[in-house]
């Protein structure tokens, strides 16, 4: 591969530098092309675009890689702790195992919320979904942690968000079924004391199920990070312009609600309830698919950048077998998403577009398999995706040279016209 790539424009001749990722990926760096051009790109929804170099995540979409700072995403779900990869992709490596016991008290020490914050949830409708809860309380804890100055106040905020994002999260279900807020317990583990502050009552002492903590293990591991999709580029672009961490990973939250990205999981299951209501009828939810005067897409499947398969999507899939067995969980569900995945995979038209199911797919029935209610999946994927934008803010903040981001465009409205008077118009 050359080490510039010639653009040929009105006559003129351009080289262009290229960039050679650690894993050979390609770019064209056009850096300079308008300054030489007064040409642009265009590129809608950035889908052969690059934002920029980075060390966090590499995925190779065409063979289903998946790797976190080096690390296959097989081998940390099946042997990480999710804190552990929280360290690692924010800080570029696993913990050793002092840096781990202090780490993990860390975020022990800061799982409470401030208690003023506990009146904000009065002022939400008792029907709020959760994830505007999340999204509006991440942002204030910059209320009360503003400074982001040194390296010290980051790492410390970094750690509030982590530990106090599960509590927030917990506090919202409970304010959702009308419970009390549960406080965590500074005995317990990380997914120890979210799922206390989830499923615990005061009445009673609350003993976490193995199996339970172990998939939640592995759910939030494979949602920790995927480089740069729709909610991370949010999540920089904010913190390009200087925006502080909850600022920037609030945004985050907002971009991940949609039902393209992370309200997919959410989708899913409403999708496969559906199809279980309507006689389990895969076919008939298949051709829907493919009629152009629907638009209606079998969520939970296709990806802008896996053209094979979604390694995290195969590693949930078997963990639902494991797991709905190890808790006596018969969930129907399960069966029909199976289904309806040999039914579409085996159609021309999921075929010849590479649709297959992703992350979202089979994360919803782990999710009910482990009591997590179908209006907090997405919040669990938010709260999986912490580390991710995270590191990416960071990476992003100590990137020397780093400019507010800002895209171009072209114009395709009126050209210059004179002012029309009111009575004229
Ligand atoms: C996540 O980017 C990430 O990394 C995201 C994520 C992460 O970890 O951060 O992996 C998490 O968001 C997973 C995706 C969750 N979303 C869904 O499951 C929603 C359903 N999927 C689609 O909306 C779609 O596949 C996307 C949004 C995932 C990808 O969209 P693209 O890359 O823009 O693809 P496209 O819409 O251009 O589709 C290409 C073709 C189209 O058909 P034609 O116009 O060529 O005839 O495939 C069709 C689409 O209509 N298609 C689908 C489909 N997905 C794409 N048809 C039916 N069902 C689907 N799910």
């Amino acid at each position: 591969m050359g080490n510039t790539a010639k653009l040929v424009l009105d006559g003129k001749e351009l080289q262009l530098p290229v960039v050679v990722g650690s894993e050979g990926e390609v770019g064209i760096d056009i850096s300079k092309l308008r300054p030489q051009t007064g040409a642009i790109t265009l590129d809608p929804s950035f889908a052969n675009t690059g934002a920029c170099e980075s060390a966090i995540t590499f995925i190779d979409g065409e063979n289903g890689i998946l790797r976190y700072r080096g690390y296959d995403i097989a081998d940390l779900a099946n042997h990480a702790t999710f804190p552990e990869v929280c360290h690692l992709l924010i800080y570029g490596r696993l913990p050793t195992r002092p840096e781990r016991e202090e780490f993990r008290m860390r975020l022990t020490m800061h799982s409470l919320v401030h208690e003023d914050m506990k009146k904000f949830f009065e002022g939400f409708a008792p029907s709020a979904h959760p994830m505007v809860i999340l999204s509006a309380m991440i942002a204030s804890l910059s209320a009360y942690y503003p400074e982001q100055e040194t390296q010290e106040e980051i790492d410390l905020n970094i750690i509030r968000l982590l530990a106090k994002a599960k509590t927030l999260a917990a506090f919202s279900y409970k304010k959702s079924i009308g419970q009390p807020f549960i406080y965590p317990d500074n005995e317990r583990t990380y997914l120890e004391n979210f799922l206390l502050m989830m499923f615990g009552v005061p009445c009673e002492t609350y003993e976490v199920n193995p199996v339970v903590r172990s998939a939640l293990n592995k759910l939030l591991i494979l949602h920790a990070d995927h480089e740069q999709n729709c909610s991370t580029t949010t999540v920089r672009t904010v913190g390009s312009g200087g925006a502080n961490l909850f600022a920037s990973v609030s945004a985050g939250v907002c971009a991940l609600w949609g039902p393209l990205h992370g309200g997919a999981n959410q989708a899913v299951i409403e999708m496969l309830e559906v199809i279980r209501k309507d006689g389990s009828n895969f076919q008939k939810y298949v051709d829907l698919t493919k009629s152009k005067d629907q638009d209606f897409k079998l969520m939970g499947f296709g990806h802008r950048v896996y053209k094979n398969f979604d390694p995290r999507a195969r590693i949930l899939k078997e963990a639902a077998d494991e797991v709905l067995a190890d808790l006596g969980v018969d969930d129907p569900l399960l069966d029909i998403a199976k289904r309806l995945e040999e039914v579409a995979l085996a159609d021309s038209f999921f075929i010849e577009r590479n649709l297959y199911p992703n992350v979202d797919f089979y994360s919803g029935v782990l999710y009910r398999a482990i009591g997590i209610p179908t209006d907090m999946f997405t919040v669990m994927f938010a709260l999986g995706r912490l580390p991710g934008w995270i590191a990416h803010w960071l990476e992003q903040r100590n990137t020397p040279g780093t400019r507010i981001s800002r895209p171009r465009q072209i114009y395709s409205g009126e050209q210059a016209r004179a002012w029309v008077p009111l009575e004229e118009r």
